[in-house]
């Protein structure tokens, strides 16, 4: 098949998804010989826009996996602002190396009933934005070699095929329900209302206004989180003088119970 177009379409606030998607998509247009165009999805701005892709494109979707699903906040993103109309779509997930569980089944569903032929679906391990120990250094270079050795195989299917390839077979179930975070003695944590606070280090950059995927920090004070928070730490990791930080209790039970029991290298999935 001739690929015109490869875009690298993703929703990453910590920036470990960009990475890879970005990464996968030159690949394959180095491969396929196209152009390259990249959609980032991370601000609430960039997604008020819809996109209809048409025959002959080939985008690699990337989203994180949040409870071991897609973020929930992203999903009417994922079910109403694209229109495959045939093209062809890869569905990257990353995850901070506990599991992916159903994430990525449930980008494959979405992708699929947008109108696109998946060709290929991938999990990646990579450093869990809550923690300073879990998978800190991924995706390192064992990660990107078999993130190339993933886009050769899908090049190849695609290159090769006079039609779309048959779909990969996705382990998971798109609606199952989200994983329970779990704390360090086991119980169940809820800590969906926590919010970062922001100590006296604060030089009043205005970063982590700007960063927010939600939109959520008043940037005339930093200090107030009015909106919706999904704890995705980017205003964590890219503040400049660490001054932001959640002191949930609950949040960080589960975070402790991560870094104590997924210190194992979680494995990268890859079909085609
Ligand atoms: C709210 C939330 C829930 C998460 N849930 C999971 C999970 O269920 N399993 C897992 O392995 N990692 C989980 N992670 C870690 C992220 O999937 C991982 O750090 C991802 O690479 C972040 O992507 P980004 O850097 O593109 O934002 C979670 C992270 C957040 C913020
Ligand atoms: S306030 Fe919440 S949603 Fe916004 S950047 Fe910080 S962690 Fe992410
Ligand atoms: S990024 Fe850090 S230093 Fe900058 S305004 Fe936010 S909390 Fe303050």
């Amino acid at each position: 098949m001739k690929i015109n177009r490869v875009y690298a379409l993703y929703f990453s606030p910590a920036g470990a998804t960009r990475q890879l998607a970005t990464k996968l998509a030159k690949a394959l247009a180095d491969c396929c010989e196209a152009p390259m165009e990249v959609i980032d999805i991370t601000k609430p701005a960039d997604r008020e826009e819809t996109h209809a892709f048409a025959e002959g494109d080939l985008v690699i979707c990337g989203s994180p996996t949040y409870a071991g699903k897609l973020p929930n906040k992203l999903l009417p993103y994922w079910k109403e602002s694209l229109t495959g109309n045939g093209a062809l779509a890869v569905a990257l997930v990353t995850f901070g190396n506990r599991a992916y569980d159903n994430s990525l089944a449930e980008l494959n569903a979405c992708l699929t009933a947008d109108g696109f032929h998946v060709v290929g679906a991938a999990a990646f391990a990579c450093r869990h934005v809550f923690s300073d120990t879990l998978a800190a250094e991924r995706p390192d270079k064992d990660d990107i070699s078999e993130l190339a050795v993933f886009g050769a195989t899908v090049a190849t299917r695609v290159v090769m095929a006079s039609e779309p390839p048959a779909p990969p077979e996705v382990p998971g179930d798109a609606a199952a329900p989200y994983y329970v975070p779990k704390g360090l003695d086991g119980e169940p944590k809820n800590f969906l209302k926590a919010k970062p606070k922001t100590s006296d280090a604060c030089i009043q950059c205005g970063v982590c206004a700007a960063m927010c995927p939600m939109g959520s920090i008043d940037p005339n004070d930093v200090t107030s989180v009015p909106g919706i928070c999904i704890k995705c730490h980017a205003c964590v990791r890219e503040c400049p003088v660490n001054a932001k930080y959640f002191d949930d209790e609950a949040f960080l039970s589960h975070k402790a119970m991560l870094e104590r029991d997924f210190q194992r290298r979680a494995k990268n999935e890859w079909f085609t």
